[in-house]
């Protein structure tokens, strides 16, 4: 490599920075790349030795006249400070924060196209998987028609776990073992992590910022083996699934568990069941291109760092030859479809004495919801406190527009007989 190595400056060394500062202790030079420092929380910590400089003090980093590119790996809304900071001082910005590129895009892109400098984010959806740059650069001709993505690797690890019988608290605790949860892992298990990533990917495939506070949200924490028991009899299993779609030029945007086919059902699996652990897949539809599914590891610290290092290597070039990417406007317009339809099934345990269940689908039955099937899940019965026998039952229901259902579960989970909270799980085709 030629010229003056480019100077790389990191907001944090935990999972993803330590594998970001480790790439360029071993590779940095052959890329022509120098890590100039990193700021980190708490300096207290045990480190790498082979950062030149650690700080507790990012704007250190940000504004130290060496670092060409920073690295922003620290998470969390503050960091739209630093890459606010980043930006303003001319240096081109390469983040793995989802929850700032899908809040503040148009904000960063903006200032970034004003101060001619370039925002890598492939590290923010999808992991090691380069969807990102695909949707950016690759697929731009294409109109797209439906994403639909397991975008989460801890829910995809956890429910993997889940349907082999393992408890829920068990299997996030070996998922944050592994480094793969958030900080905070309610982000993850909420739904809101796949919300962000999903909001990052539509923004992209239709130009137009999609607000995540405008994506229907739900997560996992209700699911309980007696779902997988259910699913797995017939033929389908529960994934965590983040999907937007086109409908009558409405936009379709939502993030939810779902059963989807899996390998004993009779029309085959889905392209999405086969998916495991904590990889992650997005499969997509474009009028060019036509079906197309990627899939890799979607979180863990190479496979992340495999895209952090993608962005600099890339930003590092455009430095070189003062070229810039074409940063994406996001200036289409996009109506959401707001109250969406669809068909799964509700599980309400209920009281085992004559009537219950005819006040239940009265409930349903009020609210516009056609019940296709009911079932009794007697392997799952118990006694209340009181010496009641209470029975899980699963009621399949038709496609119907969400309020119907919502509305239907607020009066379900006051029902007399109808014990605990009733939850709604989604089929999807
Ligand atoms: N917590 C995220 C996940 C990490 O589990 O997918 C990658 O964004």
């Amino acid at each position: 490599m030629t010229g003056s190595p480019i100077g790389v400056g990191l907001l944090g060394l935990g999972n993803v920075g330590g594998g970001v500062a480790e790439y360029l202790h071993k590779h940095g030079d052959s890329g022509g790349l120098r890590l100039v420092g990193a700021a980190v929380k708490d300096l207290s910590k045990p480190r790498d030795t082979s950062v030149p400089y650690v700080t507790d003090d990012a704007y250190r980093v940000i504004r130290d006249p060496d670092v060409q590119i920073l690295v922003e790996l620290v998470g969390g809304e503050q960091a739209l400070e630093y890459h606010m900071e980043a930006i303003e001082k001319g240096k081109s910005l390469v983040t793995a924060n989802k929850l700032v590129i899908a809040r503040y895009a148009p904000q960063i892109f903006e200032a970034a196209r004003r101060k001619g400098v370039d925002v890598g984010f492939e590290a923010s959806v999808g992991g090691g998987i380069p969807i990102v740059q695909t949707l950016r650069e690759d697929l731009a001709g294409n109109k797209i028609s439906v994403i639909r993505g397991i975008v989460n690797g801890t829910t995809n690890y956890i429910l993997t776990r889940m349907g082999e019988g393992m408890k829920y608290e068990d299997a996030l605790e070996i998922a944050q073992q592994k480094g793969f949860a958030e900080t905070d892992p309610t982000s993850d298990v909420s739904g809101e992590d796949a919300r962000y990533k999903l909001a990052i990917l539509s923004s992209l495939a239709w130009n137009a910022w999609i607000n995540p506070a405008s994506i229907s949200c739900e997560g996992i924490p209700e699911i309980t083996p007696q779902d997988f028991d259910y699913a797995g009899d017939v033929g389908y299993t529960i994934k965590l699934l983040a999907t937007a779609r086109t409908h009558d030029g409405k936009l379709e945007v939502r993030v939810n568990p779902a059963l989807i086919r899996g390998t004993s059902h009779p029309s085959g699996p889905h392209p999405l069941s086969g998916v495991r652990d904590e990889f992650n897949a997005i499969y997509l539809e474009g009028d060019l291109c036509g079906p197309q599914l990627y899939y890799g590891r979607g979180a863990g610290r190479y496979p992340t760092t495999s895209a952090v290092v993608a962005d600099i290597r890339r930003l590092a070039r455009n430095l070189r030859t003062d070229v810039r990417d074409d940063l994406p406007t996001l200036d289409g317009h996009v109506e959401l479809v707001q109250n969406p339809v669809s068909g799964g099934y509700i599980r309400a345990s209920l009281e085992h004495v004559p009537g219950t269940a005819a006040k239940v689908f009265d409930i349903l039955g009020r609210h516009g919801i056609n019940v296709m099937d009911s079932l009794q899940r007697r392997t799952f019965g118990y006694e209340d406190g009181d010496g009641k026998t209470v029975i899980p039952d699963i009621i399949t229901i038709e496609p119907t527009n969400d309020s119907f259902v919502k509305e239907a579960m607020r009066e379900l989970a006051t029902c007399d007989g109808v014990h605990g909270k009733p939850v709604y799980l989604r089929i999807e085709e």
